[in-house]
């Protein structure tokens, strides 16, 4: 694997190429991010990871500075998945000047749930995979289902700026427990971690409920003092219709989707229906 830190390393290194597929990351990788990489290999005819801790999608509350940065234990991941080059810029070199050029999602879809809680992270996404994009140039470009608003966002975009690229998601890894993978859970203490799972159990609770017929609304409150109950600060637990994350209609695909802070760890999660 070859790893660049400046776009033009990246240009040139790709310009054989015809069919980049890419998978973006914030670094810290798990085997989530690692089972994207495997994705993406079989999906073009080269594989390129990106990490970059992007400065923008974090509230000046949140955790960009102690955010982990793992490099060196990320680039042995990447390189035993068999990913061929990762483009790992520094700020400087992906912002070289403030980013003042921003891309805003549209309301409807990006400023409810994740970004009701987070104002201003899906225009810190877009505007980074935007740039992300430019640079690599990808064909195709592999987003979890974990984070499943920021795939129907970044989906979004690709459409209406008419990009070149096919978005394809990929399933939400699980610890054996059912938590899902997430950079965040090693901020987990061991009570918190064996706790953690109750994010899930609450979410597949929430979608019981709602098959067997109770009010949305209803079971969502349930979902939410169920958590909060247990000592959870819960953000939204919520039943959505998959394609616009609007509430649910009869026959549509249905999405779970829950955040909620254990201690000072924010976790989310996603369960198709
Ligand atoms: O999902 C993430 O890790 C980030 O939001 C992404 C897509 C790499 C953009 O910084």
């Amino acid at each position: 694997m070859h790893v660049v830190h400046t776009i033009a390393e990246l240009r040139e290194r790709l310009a054989p190429f015809r069919r980049p597929a890419f998978v973006p990351t914030m670094g810290n990788l798990h085997d989530g991010h690692i089972a994207l990489v495997r994705q993406a290999r079989a999906l073009g005819d080269v594989t390129v990871a990106s990490i970059f801790v992007n400065r923008l999608q974090f509230l000046p509350h949140e955790d960009f500075d102690r955010y982990p940065r793992t490099f060196a234990d990320d680039t042995a991941k990447l390189q035993a998945a068999g990913c061929d080059l990762l483009f790992a810029p520094d700020e400087a070199e992906l912002y070289p000047q403030p980013q003042t050029c921003k891309v805003h999602p549209p309301a409807a879809l990006a400023d409810l749930l994740e970004g009701r809680f987070r104002p201003g992270f899906y225009v810190g996404v877009c505007t980074v995979v935007m740039k992300l994009f430019a640079c690599v140039q990808p064909r195709v470009a592999v987003f979890g289902k974990k984070d499943y608003q920021q795939l129907l966002v970044i989906r979004d975009m690709v459409r209406q700026f008419a990009l070149p690229i096919e978005v394809v998601a990929g399933e939400v890894e699980r610890a054996g427990d059912g938590l899902a993978l997430s950079s965040r859970n090693r901020y987990l203490s061991p009570a918190e971690r064996a706790e953690a799972v109750q994010l899930q159990a609450a979410l597949r609770d929430l979608a019981a409920r709602v098959a067997a017929g109770m009010p949305a609304a209803d079971a969502e409150a349930q979902a939410c003092a169920q958590l909060a109950a247990r000592g959870w600060q819960p953000d939204y637990l919520t039943v959505r219709r998959r394609s616009d994350l609007q509430p649910p209609a009869a026959g549509e695909p249905l999405v779970a989707l829950g955040a909620a802070r254990l201690g000072a760890t924010r976790l989310i999660d996603a369960i198709e229906l």
